[in-house]
């Protein structure tokens, strides 16, 4: 649905807007390549800064690319002329973190705000309307102005009027942003129906790995510029390649709180002699618990759950565990390697010092 190819983009700043009085560069996209599949929740995240908005940008032209092919549904939008490329931008609709409503008109003319130059009759205008605001929940809010919405229920008529001219791609850029996390949740569950019930691609924009992880098929880390990594989010999460990556994915799970324990010297952690610190983690399995009694009677080894983080990502287990291992030396390594042949990726992360109690 979506393909660019080698896209650049460079802002000039000139002298009289730089802080340093300098005219300079600002190289915001950097050659990027990225296909988006026909029905796919694509998400793109990256610190501020990193390029997400310029990008997401450069697909319905909005920012046009210095370099580099854009191709929505087949067509190449660099090439069009301004009239075909007016016609083609109807395919992408796009909603935006501050909701971008025109405070003195009613949601009904807000959601109808793209209709109203198509030779569209008024009626049908607002038979559309009507449905387009049964369809994010607002049929009763037709003649509330924006000022009388919470913010979830302005981000909802912003759907609305990105979904009018019925696109094929819905572009968010930060639309949960503004959100409480309970109003972000009924936004991404929005956007998900929408998604199974017409079949729309949409691409999300956000600094939170929380997003991506709770509603996005592939995703994309941006970083400088740059596209770092991009694959199914499953892979992205069990098994990112790059730091920057594993960071975001690090910042939705509360285990990355062992290196502070450990750091601390929190005596949660403390360890007896013959005890192991280990990290556990493992996807695509559901049975670990039935794993660690099984090898506790196997290997004569007491496993001590410390603590853990489970979760489901695209319908698959994923999870990881800090565990105290106790027991005799060669037990221990032999339990630790028949975790691994079992799939579950095991790190120590601290023995004990023999013979003798850690401070
Ligand atoms: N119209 C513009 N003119 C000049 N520079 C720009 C323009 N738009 C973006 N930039 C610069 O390009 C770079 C990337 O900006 P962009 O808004 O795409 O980042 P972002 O990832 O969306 O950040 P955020 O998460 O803060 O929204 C930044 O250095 C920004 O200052
Ligand atoms: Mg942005």
């Amino acid at each position: 649905m979506i393909r660019l190819i080698n896209v650049d983009k460079t802002f000039h700043i000139p002298a009289s807007s730089s802080p340093d009085g300098k005219a300079r560069l600002v190289h915001a996209v950097k050659n990027v390549s990225l296909s988006i599949e026909d029905g796919n929740i694509f998400g793109v995240i990256g610190f501020s800064g990193a390029g997400k908005s310029t990008l997401v940008r450069c697909i319905n032209l909005l920012e046009r690319p210095d370099r580099g092919q854009v191709l929505v549904d087949g067509e190449d939008l660099m090439k069009l002329p301004e009239r075909a490329l007016r016609r083609e931008r109807k395919k992408t609709g796009m909603i935006f973190q501050h909701f971008n409503l025109f405070r003195s008109r009613t949601v009904g003319d807000n959601a109808a705000f793209s209709l109203k130059y198509t030779g569209m009759k008024k009626e049908s205008i607002h038979g559309r309307v009507k449905e387009l605001l049964d369809l994010v929940g607002l049929a009763d809010k037709e003649h509330a102005y924006p000022s009388q919405l919470s913010g979830g229920q302005k981000q909802r008529v912003g759907i609305a009027r990105a979904l009018a001219s019925n696109p094929r791609v819905l572009l968010c850029d930060e639309a949960t942003s503004a959100l409480d996390p309970q109003t972000t949740r009924s936004i991404l569950s929005l956007l998900r129906e929408l998604n199974r019930k017409l079949g729309i691609t949409i691409v999300i924009i956000t600094h939170e790995m929380q997003v991506i992880k709770s509603i996005c098929s592939h995703a994309a880390v941006m970083d400088r510029g740059e596209i770092v990594e991009q694959g199914p989010v499953f892979d992205i999460f069990s098994n990112p390649q790059k730091g920057i990556t594993r960071d975001f994915a690090a910042a939705t799970s509360h285990l990355y709180k062992i290196y502070d324990l450990l750091e601390e010297m929190s005596p949660v952690i403390r360890l007896k002699p013959g005890q192991i610190l280990a990290h556990f983690s493992y996807c695509g399995r559901n049975t670990v618990d039935a794993l660690i009694s099984t090898a506790s009677v196997r290997f004569d080894v007491r496993l001590n759950i410390i603590f853990g983080d489970l979760d489901i990502i695209q319908n698959t287990p994923i999870g990881g565990l800090i565990i105290i291992m106790e027991g005799k030396e060669a037990a221990l390594e032999q339990t630790l390697q028949w975790f691994a042949a079992r799939g579950v990726k095991t790190e120590i992360l601290r023995r004990s010092e023999n013979e003798r109690n850690e401070p």
